[in-house]
């Protein structure tokens, strides 16, 4: 599929052809990689205190725009280490067609395709959407996509020992506590132990 065509997914959105190759589909969201107009959510969601306080930022990150657009450049194109935009399904489709609901991100860092292993952060970006199951079912996506498309046969995730919503999320997902990693908690989940649901 080239660059600008346009598809249309079972649901009715219009999609540009570029992210249909990364685009990861649960029951109620799309996850894509990140664009240049998504990067005002960014800023907002990474300079509120509410959402940053629990991965070590209480007062937000301080990013700006020029920052925040240097960095995207360099990570955009990379298919397994891009950050990317968790959109909800059901607010997605707006006058003009474009997806219009962005309520948090997740990436996929520290890849080691030779170890098999990668690592994935998430957050959901609306507190006032926190508590019904978004979090959960991202990452549970997130990480059939790891085992499934990246082939790895280690996921890990390396919450704050403080942040009980996360750790319960991962527990959730079947990620057990295996350490330590820069102060907080280390936990994984082996492909061969992984059920997919
Ligand atoms: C952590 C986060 C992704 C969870 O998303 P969410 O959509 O609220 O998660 P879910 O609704 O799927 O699940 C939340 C679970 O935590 C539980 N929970 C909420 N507060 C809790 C607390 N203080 N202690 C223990 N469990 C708690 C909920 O009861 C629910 O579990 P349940 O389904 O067994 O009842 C989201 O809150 C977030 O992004 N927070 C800010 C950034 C962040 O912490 N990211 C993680 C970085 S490692």
């Amino acid at each position: 599929m080239s660059p600008g065509v346009l598809t249309f997914l079972p649901f009715g959105v219009v999609f540009a052809g570029l992210e249909m190759k990364n685009l990861i589909e649960t029951e109620r969201m799309l996850i894509r990689p990140v664009r240049a107009d998504d990067l005002a959510h960014l800023v907002c969601w990474w300079n509120d205190g509410e959402v940053m306080r629990h991965v070590g930022f209480p007062n937000g990150l301080g990013i700006t725009m020029e920052k925040l657009e240097a960095s995207w450049k360099k990570w955009k194109d990379d298919p397994v280490q891009c950050r990317r935009i968790i959109c909800l399904k059901s607010e997605m489709i707006s006058e003009s067609g474009c997806v219009t609901a962005p309520i948090g991100e997740t990436n996929f860092h520290d890849y080691q395709p030779d170890n098999k292993q990668v690592e994935i952060g998430i957050k959901i970006c609306r507190p006032d959407l926190w508590g019904q199951g978004y979090g959960t079912e991202a990452l549970a996506a997130m990480t059939r996509y790891a085992f499934e498309a990246l082939g790895v046969d280690r996921v890990l995730l390396n919450p704050s020992k403080t942040n009980a919503r996360i750790i319960r999320v991962n527990k959730k997902c079947g990620y057990r506590i295996i350490g330590e990693k820069h102060g907080g908690l280390l936990m994984g989940l082996r492909k061969v132990t992984w059920s997919s649901p």
